[in-house]
């Protein structure tokens, strides 16, 4: 076999043999094929597109192509959840406690944040001390003693992934449903995890921009799993605004404590217990939606959940005193706020605008290589739906440089879109795929 036919083959929008898949895959991990031909074929494959059973094959060729974690030492049914990329979205952290609270055992490797979406680690990490590099034999030790742990995902998990991502980052051809379905189902499937449970988002702060798009992102991915053998749920959700109110790294680790200690907002907590209650339904420890609902509630409110959090943040090296305390959190030098200038109610506040704000001040990263700051962010006072009078503080700003200040004050203040007549409430879920 040659990688030229094979780009041929995909150029003229034929179908891919398993075999031919594999080749593309080995010859790209052994260096056989040069990075433009993986490039070339990655835009024919863009354009052409490919079926569920290509997309099947390529995700098996890329988890081969590294190691798969071995969980049955801790149980036969290990829940992962993902998310596809959101702004504000710290659903993950509240949903460890909330689980281990639970008795769900939960082993969750994460990524950092790249562009406008935050990552899991970069949050936890804003915890002092907060440990993510956590070998594997620490992982499996922690989740049988204290039924949870969170890590930085490892290169070796699918790093077919890693090479391709890189390549598909500067050909313009990340946006492919077949590519984008391969690159989270194996690295899902890599983890360990057989029971899967996936947040596809959709809208101004994701990679979908349509709800539609969203559904077949997820048709594919859950079809895709399935064929590998695992058991996998698709939620598609709506990500125009910012989930809760926090958009940053350390502030989203305060929303995630007040969270637990019972205060929320309306958005944040509909698809938090949404994505809980699956994965109580998942474990058959609950009959109904409504019964999973009703446990969640009772270890937030009984403060169960808070304490498994407390118990995570010691275990992997953190400062839990910052549960009591926030100021131990890193924290901004300034202080800004974006005022009101018309009376009347939220009818809108753009996720992306919020997002480029707060990654200008700092909290988010261009490269993989870059730096962020903890401290920085926005705070969202009002949410969509809540009355502002002329002068009432919109959102609030964390920043520690004043260079970047004014231009996303800007990115905030637009972001607000203020009407007379108060909008009612809409779910955020379009669909769930089973
Ligand atoms: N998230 C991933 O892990 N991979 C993609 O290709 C897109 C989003």
């Amino acid at each position: 076999m040659r990688i030229v036919d094979l780009i041929e083959k995909k150029k003229k929008g034929l179908k891919h043999t398993r075999e031919e898949i594999e080749f593309i895959i080995d010859s790209l991990m052994n260096g056989t094929a040069a990075d433009y031909q993986i490039s070339a074929w990655l835009m024919a494959v863009y354009f052409n597109g490919m079926d569920i059973e290509e997309t099947t094959h390529l995700t098996r060729a890329m988890i081969n192509s590294g190691e798969v974690l071995d969980l049955s030492m801790i149980s036969n049914n290990i829940i992962d959840k993902h998310s596809t990329g959101g702004v504000g979205d710290k659903i993950t952290i509240i949903l460890i406690p909330i689980l281990q609270a639970l008795g769900v055992p939960i082993v969750k490797l994460s990524g950092r944040g790249l562009g406008f979406t935050g990552g899991t680690i970069d949050k936890l990490e804003s915890i002092p001390n907060f440990n993510c590099a956590l070998p594997m034999e620490e992982i499996l030790k922690q989740v049988k003693e204290i039924g949870a742990a969170i890590a930085s995902q490892t290169a070796k998990l699918a790093p077919a992934d890693g090479k391709l991502y890189a390549l598909r980052d500067v050909t313009a051809t990340v946006d492919s449903m077949p590519l984008i379905a391969s690159s989270v189902v194996s690295k899902k499937i890599a983890s360990g995890a057989n029971n899967i449970i996936l947040d596809v988002k959709y809208g101004s702060g994701a990679f979908m921009k349509t709800a539609e798009e969203a559904k077949q992102l997820s048709e594919l991915m859950v079809q895709v799993g399935k064929n590998l053998g695992k058991k996998i749920t698709a939620v598609v959700s709506a990500m125009n605004e910012p989930l809760g109110r926090a958009v940053g790294n350390s502030v989203e680790i305060i929303e995630t404590i007040e969270f637990l200690k019972g205060n929320t907002s309306k958005d944040l907590e509909e698809i938090t217990y949404k994505l809980a209650s699956l994965s109580v339904l998942k474990m058959d420890m609950a009959n109904s939606e409504d019964e999973a609902v009703q446990m969640i509630k009772k270890v937030v409110e009984d403060g169960s959940a808070l304490e498994k959090f407390r118990v995570l943040i010691e275990k992997q090296g953190g400062n839990s005193n910052i549960i009591d305390d926030y100021t131990l959190l890193p924290n901004a030098a300034q202080i800004g706020t974006i005022n009101a200038t018309e009376s009347g109610y939220v009818e809108s506040i753009d996720a992306l605008c919020i997002a480029k704000a707060s990654k200008i001040l700092g909290a988010g990263r261009d490269k993989k290589t870059d730096d962020i700051d903890y401290s920085v962010g926005v705070y969202l006072n009002k949410k969509t739906g809540d009355f502002v009078q002329i002068g009432d503080t919109l959102a609030t700003l964390y920043v520690n440089a004043d260079n970047n200040l004014s231009t996303a004050e800007i990115l905030v203040k637009n972001a607000f879109e203020v009407k007379s007549e108060q909008p009612e409430y809409k779910s955020l879920i379009y669909a769930v795929i089973e």
